[in-house]
């Protein structure tokens, strides 16, 4: 029997990062719940991959190529996404990049590289779903995409734990700042998940991270992108109807913060 609360069917989102990975997961997952799905991402192919999956499931999804650090671009899809209905009841912001440099190292550019897509691509996100739900006067959840470098840090992490650090500090803001129209904020903070991201680093890299997980997560491995999709559509959907302005850590146990 289905379980009404985390049915979507005939509401509508927006999820950026559509195209690979976690982004995909949550996407694909979010329609199967019942949502038309607008997906979001730079990568047009990718793009075409979830949408065609989504489509061969039987719901409707419908793709927007676009860089999520152009402001304009963000608006526009949003607005788009929110015309057939007038209403755009999820909006997640998953699109991220991965950047490791030792802080003595860390060169203006790469701060404001991953600054620009891992911050504000998430903050143009939020800015548009809000305006658009907040003229809609029904409500709405926004998942933020933050990453479990907010708890633990680590050798390398400036830049990518600050905007993920910026990414909860935004969640919390806006929150509070549209929590009395119904709108509710949350983020999803993952340990590691593996997907094409985690498929980049080097196989040392790879490697050493699953023996940490083996030996440090009391579940003993590291998670899969459809278990941080969940958690997702746990935030979007009405089962998490009095949960807002938190952080909601798929992570295998490794931090376990108040
Ligand atoms: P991924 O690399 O598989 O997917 C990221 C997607 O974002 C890609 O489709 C990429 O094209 C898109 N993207 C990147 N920059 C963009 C831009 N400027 N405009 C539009 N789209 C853009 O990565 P993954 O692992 O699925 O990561 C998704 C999110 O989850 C990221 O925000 C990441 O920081 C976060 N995360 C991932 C973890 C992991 O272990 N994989 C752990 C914690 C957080």
């Amino acid at each position: 029997m289905p379980v009404t609360a985390y049915d979507l069917t005939g509401r509508t989102a927006f999820v950026t990062g559509a195209a690979s990975g976690i982004g995909r997961a949550t996407a694909v997952l979010l329609a199967q719940a019942g949502a038309t799905v607008h997906c979001a991402d730079r990568d047009a192919r990718g793009l075409d991959g979830t949408v065609a999956a989504i489509r061969a499931s039987g719901t409707a999804a419908h793709p927007h190529k676009l860089d999520v650090t152009d402001r304009e671009q963000v608006d526009q899809a949003v607005t788009e996404a929110a015309a057939a209905t007038g209403r755009l009841e999820v909006v997640a912001a998953v699109a991220g990049i991965m950047h490791s440099s030792p802080v003595l190292e860390t060169r203006d550019e790469d701060l404001d590289r991953v600054l620009g897509v891992n911050f504000k691509g998430v903050l143009y996100a939020c800015q548009a779903a809000a305006r658009v739900m907040l003229a809609a006067a029904s409500g709405g959840s926004i998942v933020t995409m933050a990453s479990g470098a907010v708890d633990t840090g680590g050798p390398g992490l400036l830049c990518y734990g600050a905007a993920k650090a910026a990414v909860v500090q935004l969640t919390k803001t806006l929150a509070t700042e549209v929590g009395a129209h119904g709108i509710r904020v949350n983020a999803v903070a993952p340990g590691w998940i593996r997907t094409p991201m985690t498929d980049r680093h080097d196989a040392a890299a790879q490697a050493h991270t699953e023996e940490f997980m083996a030996r440090r997560a009391p579940l003993g491995r590291v998670g899969a992108p459809e278990e941080v999709a969940h958690a997702v559509l746990y935030l979007a959907s009405d089962a998490s109807s009095f949960t807002t302005g938190q952080i909601l850590r798929p992570n295998g146990g490794v931090a376990m913060p108040w």
